[in-house]
């Protein structure tokens, strides 16, 4: 049995909207061992998107504990999460997110402004970066000239370039064509493979869920079931 990476204890988080209370996350438990690739599905408002703020330390529960590569993230202070958030956590979300007046090589150095690397280093590790998501003839374009696709690619190396142990993806390919998503797929499938990344995805495309070793299905804020990926068979059909 592989480690531990990400473990939520009796979590709840719930919402007030006016004089309602709206329940997120209700008594929820969850694990995940490290270099595990899961794909988060479940239909609109079962808790998706709240569990990947947990686990990137942007949200915190009303109770219950968020263990997160050996860090309880329940009990630290804003400073703390956003230390935690920086060294060991890489983001991706459906609509890029790039800031629009910096280069595609500015966009991915950001991150490692928040770690103390010297200047030549910091380009290092961002042109390392957008070399493995093949942009590294784009990076002085900035996101307005570049496609859909070529803009999550390098999204991908902004989430990879601080070498994080986890990274959490909402939708990464919602608003991609078939062809960008199943490049953008292809990229967090070497990330976990070759790189050992941990990596929890939010997509509603069954499509796409298939690339995880496992679906983590979500209703009403509470784990309905898990379903492994069906084993490819090595036998030739139909004999
Ligand atoms: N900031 C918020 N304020 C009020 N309610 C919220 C907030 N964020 C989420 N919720 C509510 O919590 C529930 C779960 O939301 P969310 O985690 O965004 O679901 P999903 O990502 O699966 O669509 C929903 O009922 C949603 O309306
Ligand atoms: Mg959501």
């Amino acid at each position: 049995m592989a480690e531990t990476i990400i473990e939520l204890k009796r979590v709840t988080r719930s919402y007030r909207r006016g004089s309602e209370t709206v329940s997120a996350l209700q008594d929820f438990d969850l694990q995940v061992p490290v270099g595990a690739f899961r794909a988060i599905m479940g239909p609109s408002g079962s808790g998706k998107s709240t569990l990947l703020n947990l686990v990137g330390g942007l949200d915190r529960p009303d109770a219950g504990n968020v263990v997160v590569d050996g860090a309880e993230l329940t009990g630290m202070s804003p400073a703390q999460l956003s230390r935690f958030r920086a060294d060991r956590i890489g983001v991706i979300f459906q609509a890029f997110n790039l800031i629009s007046v910096l280069t595609a090589l500015q966009n991915v150095e950001l991150p490692l402004l928040l770690h103390s690397l010297g200047r030549a280093r910091r380009r290092e590790q961002a042109l390392r970066a957008l070399k493995l998501v093949g942009m590294d003839d784009r990076i002085h374009h900035r996101p307005a000239q570049l496609s859909g696709g070529q803009e999550q690619r390098v999204a991908v190396a902004r989430a990879f370039a601080t070498d994080p142990k986890v990274i959490l993806a909402d939708e990464p390919t919602g608003e991609l064509d078939r062809h960008a998503a199943d490049s953008i797929l292809d990229l967090l499938v070497l990330l976990n493979q070759e790189f050992g990344k941990t990596i929890l995805m939010v997509t509603h495309d069954p499509r796409a869920a298939e690339r995880a070793g496992a679906v983590i299905h979500l209703d009403k804020g509470q784990v309905d079931r898990i379903v492994p990926r069906e084993p490819v068979s090595e036998q030739p059909a139909g004999r």
